[in-house]
């Protein structure tokens, strides 16, 4: 019996197994009720007396190296069935994530587009300006109170005076028209996109600083006509094509006649709800034939030449494009609200 059980032992010290089922299998045979092991201890009660201790010391030792050598078996093979699992090449790869367009982009993007189907190019001009290219030549006379229109943050001021050498941020595109004025002559059509600077108190409603688009046409005979029909082209463009526009008279130094231009609401389609406070309209810029001081400050002849401009922000159009009820999510970087832009 002591020779069975060391080749016993031997056997299965040296069992080698190619798969779960073959090791179960392997167990049934050595450890299970009607295993090999049991049998051993079946035929203990027919061991002499006096060998009984060293047999029962034997067959205890068979039963504990095999049930250790069945759990190292078995652990090996769960090891490999977990990397099988995780190795699936058939798995789908993680996939990329995208990054998004920032809405302010997508919307000033798609203003440049419908002009620049219309012939407008863009250009661009710096955001630290001087009060001459800002306020002067836009026809602001000096101690106009239309300064004190645009609350504006200053860099360099000179100490009770105005001065057109003063240093701010600037408030409007309209400062990049000027540059283009006195670079260029007519004909003239240019989009002025960027940012722009106003002291306010942040709100909801507004902000330190937001982004424009504004516009400039100069040729000989443009008339308030064709500024009109400009605008409500980009109306329909931008909003759809049942979109209607208004005029309403207004005053900027820099153009006249001044007008604020409405569109019909596009939640409501015009019949009156809580966004357009029931009047059916939003509105969305300013705009106006350019004044001749603003031409003939900037070199060019008032007598030959005529032009149109307008002026619209971007958060504005994209508050009505997307719904964004809270200026400040805009800048906030919050990756839920930018992600919601993802697939635009
Ligand atoms: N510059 C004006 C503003 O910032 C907008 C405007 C531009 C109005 C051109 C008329 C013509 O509010």
């Amino acid at each position: 019996m002591k020779e069975r059980i060391q080749e016993l032992i031997s056997q299965i010290q040296n069992l080698e197994v190619n798969s779960a089922e073959e090791l179960e299998n392997l167990r049934i045979k050595y450890l299970s009720k009607k295993g090999e092991i049991s049998a051993l201890f079946g035929e203990f009660r027919n061991v002499a007396p006096e060998d009984k201790k060293e047999i029962g010391v034997c067959i205890n030792q068979l039963k504990e190296q095999a049930l250790l050598k069945f759990q190292q078996l078995k652990e090996q093979f769960d090891a490999a069935k977990e990397l099988a699992e995780r190795e699936d090449l058939t798995r789908t790869p993680d996939p990329t994530a995208l990054g998004t367009r920032h809405p302010l982009s997508l919307v000033k993007e798609e203003i440049i587009d419908i002009f620049s189907r219309i012939g407008f190019t863009v250009e661009e001009g710096p955001e630290v300006e001087d009060d001459r290219h800002v306020f002067g030549m836009l026809n602001f006379a000096p101690e106009h109170p239309a300064r004190d229109m645009q609350d504006t943050f200053f860099v360099e001021k000179q100490e009770g005076v105005q001065s057109p050498d003063d240093i701010l941020l600037r408030t409007h595109t309209s400062s990049v028209q000027t540059r283009v004025m006195t670079t260029q002559q007519p004909p003239i059509r240019v989009l002025c996109p960027g940012r722009v600077y106003r002291n306010e108190a942040i709100s909801a409603r507004a902000h330190c600083f937001f982004h424009q688009v504004e516009g400039l046409y100069i040729d000989k005979n443009v008339s308030f006509a064709d500024l009109r029909q400009t605008l409500l082209y980009f109306a329909k463009e931008m909003f759809g094509a049942d979109t209607k526009i208004r005029l309403r008279p207004s005053y900027f130094p820099f153009t006249e006649p001044s007008a604020e231009m409405d569109i019909s609401c596009n939640i409501c389609g015009g019949k009156g709800c809580g966004f357009c406070k029931q009047t059916g309209w939003v509105e969305i810029l300013g705009c106006g034939m350019v004044d001749p001081n603003v031409l003939e400050s900037c070199g060019i002849d008032s007598k030959q030449y005529t032009g149109y401009a307008f002026g619209m922000g971007v958060e504005r159009i994209t508050n009505l494009k997307y719904r964004v009820k809270d200026l400040r999510l805009f800048s906030e970087n919050d990756v839920r609200f930018l992600q919601q832009f993802e697939s635009c």
